[in-house]
């Protein structure tokens, strides 16, 4: 058993230990999740659900009773994946499978999914898993086409203290769920509903759960973490974020997403009063052109953008920026992608994700003609990656003979090398004379000898 397994079990173990579940259980599922973090995290918290309702998790389809899809329908034609990959398992419907399609996809198709794929049994977007127990029993007493699609209006929050953590170094608490921003291109205000803020006292709460599991580092989530309202006791999200970052046994809290628009300078200051906050921010800016952020209806301009990037550029310690570009936006015309090309030199970012635009369901964009043809967004967006990789080979060469803490996330052992992550959110490889491998979310001093278009290499001090 590898390091890494032996510690994810060691981890994954405890909950269940203490709960007192009996580990052995003839009922199965597999679980596959497609899509962000927040899915991902989702997904931890469905297996510990699934797992409290007294059914193992395996690792391959075939072992399994229940087989669960958590999907995303971010971009292009991802429900097709999820479609591609029930029909690959349909047969085993006759074994006595079962199938669930949850998440996004879910939501956005609802009970289409029944009428294209008859052997799928359950169906719930991310608002309704609140649900899940009882969903789950309907399941057990042979019900076929039980939907949670109703729940986007709610003012609840999905927060179990079942979570099982399958991420072995970071953990992450959800602190804001859906969106009310409803940017013209972004489907998941249809499919994660209405936001709302967990309280602060419930986030500290599990904050101190992680810690005194061992976990380290925390990554706060929500699709606008900075329209974060503390429901209870009004803690702002940089005070919210300032005492996360107090807890005892913390080391490293990221959080993702920032919304520009609601970024504000108290962020930056809590970066620079409280030392385990790390020197990075996410901050999407999705185009350079005012014109095309209006469209897009993201409600700031690239002036006022270039503004919270000087607030951060302003901070006590360097922080690494980066963001999300999307390319081909109905209308965007050559001068509008000049200037998000121009942008990206100025912001200096330190990674950027390129998208082609895509039309998606219910959103405002779909209304808009598609203007650019698709050659053209494979273009620009060969013209984004290409100017930040040369943009990245300047900002990464900067740290060439530098120290960096280092936290372990792996091993690559057909290279000899640890996997590892600094402050800034920046890969980092390196090697390590240990004789024994440094264990997941350990951290190590490591020199900077080389560099990678996307990542840093290093021998450890
Ligand atoms: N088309 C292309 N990219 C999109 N994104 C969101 N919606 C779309 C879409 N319809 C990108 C944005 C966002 C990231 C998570 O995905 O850049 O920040
Ligand atoms: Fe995909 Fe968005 Fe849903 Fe995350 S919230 S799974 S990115 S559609």
């Amino acid at each position: 058993m590898s390091l890494e397994q032996t510690y994810l079990r060691n981890l994954h173990n405890r909950p269940h230990d203490i709960l007192g579940i009996a580990m052995a259980s003839d009922k199965t599922f597999y679980i596959e999740t497609f899509g962000c973090q927040m899915n991902a995290h989702d997904t931890e918290k469905v297996i510990g659900t699934l797992q409290h309702q007294g059914y193992r998790l395996v690792e391959h389809e075939e072992d399994a009773g229940l087989i669960l899809y958590n999907t995303c329908s971010i971009r292009d034609k991802a429900e097709q994946k999820v479609y591609h990959r029930l029909n690959q398992y349909k047969h085993q419907h006759r074994n006595g499978k079962r199938f669930a399609v949850l998440g996004c996809v879910a939501q956005q198709e609802g009970d289409k999914i029944f009428a294209r794929a008859p052997f799928v049994s359950l169906i719930s977007g991310s608002a309704s898993y609140r649900k899940l127990p009882e969903m789950l029993s309907r399941l057990e007493a042979g019900e076929t086409r039980i939907t949670g699609l109703d729940e986007l209006q709610t003012e609840e929050t999905f927060e179990t203290e079942f979570t099982a953590r399958q991420n072995p170094y970071r953990a992450y608490i959800t602190i804001v769920e859906g969106c009310d921003k409803f940017c013209a291109y972004c489907v998941v205000p249809y499919t994660r509903g209405h936001e709302r803020s967990r309280s602060s006292a419930s986030v500290l709460a599990e904050a101190r759960r992680v810690a005194d599991q061992g976990y380290t580092e925390i990554q706060l989530l929500g699709q606008n973490v900075n329209s974060y309202r503390d429901p209870e006791a009004q803690r702002s999200f940089a005070e919210l974020l300032a005492e996360v970052g107090k807890v005892s046994g913390i080391r490293r809290v990221r959080f993702t997403t920032s919304h520009p628009r609601d970024f504000s300078r108290d962020i930056v200051e809590a970066i620079d009063a409280v030392p385990v906050l790390c020197d990075h921010v996410h901050l999407p800016v999705q185009s350079g052109s005012s014109r095309i952020l209006k469209a897009m209806n993201r409600e700031y301009t690239r002036e006022s953008y270039l503004e919270r990037i000087s607030w951060i550029n302003a901070a006590r310690r360097p922080i690494s920026i980066s963001t999300d570009i999307i390319v081909g936006f109905p209308g965007e015309t050559a001068e509008d992608f000049a200037q998000t090309i121009d942008l990206l030199a100025e912001v200096e970012y330190d990674c950027v994700f390129g998208f082609k635009y895509s039309g998606r369901p219910n959103t405002p964009a779909l209304h808009l003609i598609d203007s650019i043809p698709e050659a053209e967004k494979v273009t620009r967006l060969q013209v984004v990656l290409d100017r930040q990789r040369e943009i990245q080979r300047v900002n990464y060469a900067r740290h060439l003979g530098q120290i960096m803490e280092v936290m372990v996330e792996g091993l690559n052992p057909a290279r000899g090398q640890v996997i590892g992550r600094s402050s800034q959110n920046i890969p980092v490889n390196f090697t390590c004379s240990q004789l024994i491998a440094p264990a997941p979310g350990s951290y190590l001093q490591v020199t900077i000898i080389a560099t990678h278009p996307n990542s840093l290499v290093g021998v450890a001090v």
